[in-house]
């Protein structure tokens, strides 16, 4: 599975913060089996945001991983870039990180993510922080490998066989 990771950051951007969140979904991500293909840290800005999911889904990466930009300063729209690009929303994502997060932090709620599909492309929204991404990757990961199974065609079988 070919894995890329946005970074929205305009601080990351100007390099005037080092992005600790996308590496900590990079390494998670190696750690879990996974073929992290592409790297980038972009600014808070919808249309460069949208751009890079577009030509990711186009390069053939399975899984988009975005960190940052997600809650509600003014300069916030990894959402609204996401929203733009998507075919299909994947609720079932942010609901599952939000209602996990919800027993470990109340401001949980702040996050306004968002999940989904454009082609054979899951695009997966995490808030900004190297402890909100570690707690919302490591709760839905094992989903994810079958839902991403699902998406590419792997395995067509939803019902469990234990
Ligand atoms: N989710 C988890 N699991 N753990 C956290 O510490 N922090 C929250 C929230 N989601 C947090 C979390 C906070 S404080 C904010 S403001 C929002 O994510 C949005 O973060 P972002 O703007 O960096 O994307």
């Amino acid at each position: 599975m070919r894995v890329g990771v946005i970074t929205a950051s305009d601080k990351g951007y100007a390099g005037e913060r080092e992005d600790l969140s996308g590496k900590k979904i990079v390494s998670i991500m190696e750690e879990n089996g996974y073929d992290v293909v592409k790297t980038v840290i972009l600014p808070d800005d919808k249309q460069m945001l949208a751009d890079e999911m577009i030509a990711m889904c186009d390069a053939g990466i399975h899984l988009i991983l975005t960190t940052g930009g997600t809650g509600f300063s003014k300069r916030d729209v990894t959402p609204e870039a996401t929203k733009m690009v998507i075919e299909k929303e994947a609720a079932g994502i942010p609901m599952a990180i939000l209602n996990y997060s919800l027993t470990i932090t109340d401001r949980a709620m702040l996050s306004r993510a968002t999940a989904g599909i454009r082609g054979e492309t899951l695009i997966i929204n995490m808030p900004g922080s190297p402890k909100a991404v570690e707690e919302a990757l490591l709760y839905i990961l094992p989903s994810l490998k079958h839902g991403l199974e699902i998406l590419l065609g792997l395995d067509s079988e939803c019902a469990r066989k234990d």
